[in-house]
């Protein structure tokens, strides 16, 4: 299959590009698109062969459910049984990188949901996604549009190298804004749950909801024989082929742990602002200063970075596992396989 590839330029041209991709939606096909967290890889939500053919083309396993993304929240009704919970998340962070899990309706054929009776709802506000699935005139089911395993694409470009002669069209919107896929959640009575942390944090959910937990799963990979509550979690995730050991240790440990241990062939993640500390070890750089938003932007760009820059391991600084670090430090636990080097010692005070 040749893949059509179109740049998103804001002028006139663009509806005749999204009016070709929509129409590809409509008749089963697949279309990478841009969203505000990362790139999805697009099919009708209501059509089990376009689902397949999705599975088909990322190498995922079939039980793990797709996100199904609609263009305005109160079409969450025509795929899902609505509470008034997720109307009031929705008046306040939809469109938006929230996903709720919410029971399902038939038209959403089950191999859409992985064969659960539930359906992960999701309005992005980037106005491309919200055009294709405007136009569409369906629900569009979407996971990440990465190669299953890999880093998540937050460039059109990343899509175009994973998947290249395997779907239909590519629209590129240019770099993600968030680059961390969205916040996943199940609702319960006054509260929620979060299966997947995001850029829509745990305390901006505590302003609508009573009561706001974290799975177990989010900061410790699943243990063997569990039963993951969001099958996506069960996955070693997010990883580049270059080994990632992420070191827990304040900035000056760090610095000094990887001035130790580096060898050639081997890089660090760090921002401009310390990167100069390192000598000689060769940086891959996660921004200007030390900040949540700018790690999360450019983190899955860094690991596929460091693969093509032929790096065999990369040292990263654990992040805090909570706040608006929490999203990340869930990827990166996942990207290294779950293997830290711990450096705190409260017992000697340091
Ligand atoms: O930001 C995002 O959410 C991106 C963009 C493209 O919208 N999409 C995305 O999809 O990250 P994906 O398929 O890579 O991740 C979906 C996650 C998986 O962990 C999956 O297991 C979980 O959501 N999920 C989907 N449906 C579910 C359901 N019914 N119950 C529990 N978890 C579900
Ligand atoms: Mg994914």
């Amino acid at each position: 299959m040749k893949t059509e590839f179109y740049k998103i330029t804001g002028g006139p041209e663009d509806a005749e590009v999204i009016k070709r991709a929509a129409g590809i939606i409509r008749c089963g096909g697949l279309v990478g698109f841009p969203t505000e967290t990362v790139y999805g890889l697009g099919a009708s939500a209501l059509n089990e062969q376009a689902a397949e053919k999705i599975y088909a083309a990322k190498g995922r396993p079939s039980d793990n459910p797709l996100i199904v993304h609609v263009a305005y929240p109160e079409e969450a009704e025509r795929i899902a049984y609505v509470p008034p919970m997720f109307k009031r998340l929705a008046r306040r962070y939809m469109p938006g990188p929230l996903t709720v899990i919410l029971p399902k309706r038939d038209v959403v054929p089950s191999g859409v949901t992985g064969g659960l009776d539930t359906v992960a709802v999701r309005c992005p506000s980037h106005p491309v996604a919200h055009r294709l699935i405007e136009e569409a005139g369906v629900p569009i089911a979407a996971p990440s549009a990465n190669r299953s395993g890999a880093p998540s694409p937050t460039t059109a470009e990343h899509v175009l190298r994973d998947m290249d002669g395997r779907i239909d069209l590519i629209l590129d919107g240019g770099p993600c804004e968030i680059g961390l896929e969205s916040t996943v959640i199940r609702l319960a009575e006054e509260g929620c749950e979060i299966l997947r942390p995001g850029a829509i944090t745990e305390q901006m959910l505590a302003e609508e909801c009573s009561s706001v937990t974290v799975a177990d799963a989010v900061v410790e990979p699943a243990l063997a024989g569990d039963k993951p509550l969001s099958p996506g979690m069960k996955y070693k995730h997010y990883a580049p082929a270059a080994e990632v050991v992420l070191v827990d240790a304040t900035a000056d440990r760090f610095v000094a742990y990887v001035r130790d241990h580096a060898a050639k062939g081997e890089a660090v993640v760090s921002s401009r602002t310390h990167a100069y500390r390192f000598e000689g070890v060769p940086v891959l750089y996660c921004g200007e200063t030390d900040s949540a938003e700018e790690e999360s932007h450019s983190i899955f760009a860094l690991l596929r970075e460091a693969d093509d820059r032929g790096f065999t391991r990369i040292y990263i600084q654990l992040p805090p596992a909570e706040g608006k670090y929490l999203a990340l430090y869930n990827r990166l636990i996942r990207a290294s396989g779950g293997k830290i080097v711990h450096m705190q010692s409260s017992l000697t005070g340091e």
